[in-house]
This record gives C-alpha cells, sequence and structure tokens, in this order.
C-alpha cells in the first residue's frame, strides 16, 4: 500500500458488484453460489475499506430489477442480506460504521426489513465510515421520486419553480446527506451505469475491471484506488484553470 497516498484517497466509492453468475457458471455451480461467494466478498470489501480511510460506500446489492430475476434467486439473495446483517452486525459496530440504505426498502420482505431497521439504529451513532447498501433501488425511480415531492411542494406553495436549483433537487434524493461518489469500481468488464445513482455521478471517475465480483480482492481494490489518483479530475475546466487553484 505503499504507493497509494493516504491524502488524495476518494472519500466515496460507489460498487456495481457484477459478475456472481458468471463466477458460478465458470466452476459448473448453481447462480446461487455466485451470490453466496459475493456476499463473503462484500463483507472483506468492507472491512477493506474502512481500513484503508474510505469514507462512504455505496454497494449496489439489489437493483429495482432484480425483482424480476426468477423467484429462487430473489428469495436467496434477500436471505443472503438477511444473513449478512446478522453475522455482520458485530463488525459492523465493532469498526464504528454507520449503515444506511438507497432504495425503496418498504418493498422487502419483513425479516429483511426488520435486520435492515435494527442495523441502521444500532449504528446510527457510528462515525468512521458509511456503508450504504443500495437495495431495491433505481436511479430514475429515485429521480422520479425527488421530483414529485418538489412537485407536490409547489403545488402546496411552499416551493417555487424558479427556485428548484442542483443544491435543492439533490435534498430529495436518497443521498441527500452524501457527497457524490469519486469512484466508481464495476466488476466483471460491463460498460454499463445500469440505472445507478445517474444524478450523483455526473462527475464520478469510472473503473471497469474484467475481476468477477467474488474474485474482486484487496489487491484489486488497491489497483482502482491507484487508477483513481492518476486521474486528473477537471470537472468541466481545463487543466490550465486547475493549475491556477
Ligand atoms: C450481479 O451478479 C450481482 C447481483 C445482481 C447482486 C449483488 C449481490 C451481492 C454482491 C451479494 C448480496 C449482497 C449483500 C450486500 C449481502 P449477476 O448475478 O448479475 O452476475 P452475472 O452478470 O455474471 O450473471
Amino acid at each position: 500500500m505503499a504507493d497509494i497516498d493516504p491524502s488524495g484517497l476518494p472519500v466515496h466509492v460507489a460498487i456495481i458488484p457484477d459478475g456472481n453468475g458468471r463466477w458460478a457458471k465458470n466452476r459448473s455451480l448453481n447462480r446461487i453460489e455466485g451470490h453466496v461467494r459475493g456476499t463473503a466478498n462484500v463483507k472483506d470489501t468492507v472491512i477493506f475499506a474502512k481500513e484503508l480511510g474510505i469514507k462512504v460506500i455505496t454497494i449496489y446489492a439489489f437493483s429495482d430489477e432484480n425483482w424480476s430475476r426468477p423467484k429462487e434467486e430473489v428469495d436467496a439473495l434477500m436471505h443472503l442480506l438477511q444473513e449478512y446483517l446478522i453475522q455482520e452486525r458485530p463488525n459492523i459496530m465493532k469498526n464504528n460504521i454507520r449503515l444506511c440504505t438507497l432504495g425503496d426498502i418498504e418493498r422487502l420482505p419483513l425479516f429483511v426489513l426488520e435486520e435492515l431497521k435494527k442495523t441502521m439504529e444500532l449504528s446510527a451513532t457510528n462515525t468512521e465510515m458509511i456503508l450504504n447498501f443500495a437495495v431495491s433501488y433505481g436511479s430514475r425511480n429515485e429521480i422520479l421520486r425527488a421530483t414529485q415531492t418538489i412537485a407536490k411542494l409547489c403545488i402546496e406553495k411552499k416551493c417555487i419553480p424558479e427556485k428548484i436549483d442542483q443544491a435543492l433537487f439533490s435534498k430529495y434524493l436518497y443521498t441527500k446527506d452524501l457527497p457524490d461518489p469519486d469512484l466508481l469500481i464495476r466488476t466483471s468488464g460491463e460498460m454499463r451505469i445500469s440505472n445507478f445513482l445517474l444524478w450523483q455521478m455526473a462527475y464520478t471517475e469510472l473503473y471497469v475491471t474484467d475481476t468477477l465480483w467474488p474474485d474482486f480482492n484487496k489487491e484489486e481494490f488497491l489497483k482502482a484506488i491507484r487508477s483513481y489518483q492518476h486521474r486528473e479530475r477537471r470537472f468541466g475546466l481545463t487543466h490550465e484553470q486547475l493549475d491556477e487553484f
């Protein structure tokens, strides 16, 4: 880790952990086995991110679209999430991590929702790192939900259309209290955003690796951070303008 600059770490890392199914298929295993290994890797990655000094990590655990997967797979993912929460709660507390969620969590089965709420409440005052699980999450729905809320406020005369700017709109997204992601990591080689944090990723640095999620280990994480640290983030400005700051 000697070549990692601690002062240049991304504050917020977002992850699309893709490739569990392919990992299993490559080994002639059931897709669910891939998700089991994928979940184990979420555990390791979260703790490693915290040790590294990352302040916010957002993991796309289950999308709006994933509800349409075969029932057996949806059920397995829900049980894995429940197990994760029960098993990892002590570790989350020991590491001073705060668990939050993005998404329509009320759609989740009660057995998951209860564990999620319990962990969120218990960890609410933890300060070392925020762990966001995007579950039952889709960015287009998030944006529509914000739009509907603001439209209602306008009808109730609590807001006027001219006052709707980027800062106000951001306040009605699930990510309202968070900085935008600095780095997005997507595993398994797909060059897509897949309805994840569309608004928030306007200036996020993208890192795609062919490595499948269950194989994405500490060294792979460090590779992503190294790549990030070699980027020049211009936010629409020129290189020369950046030099002036
Ligand atoms: C993508 O692999 C992964 C998902 C759709 C679910 C992500 C879930 C986990 C990493 C495990 C559960 C998470 C937690 C937080 C307990 P895929 O099935 O699309 O893989 P494929 O593209 O190779 O088929």
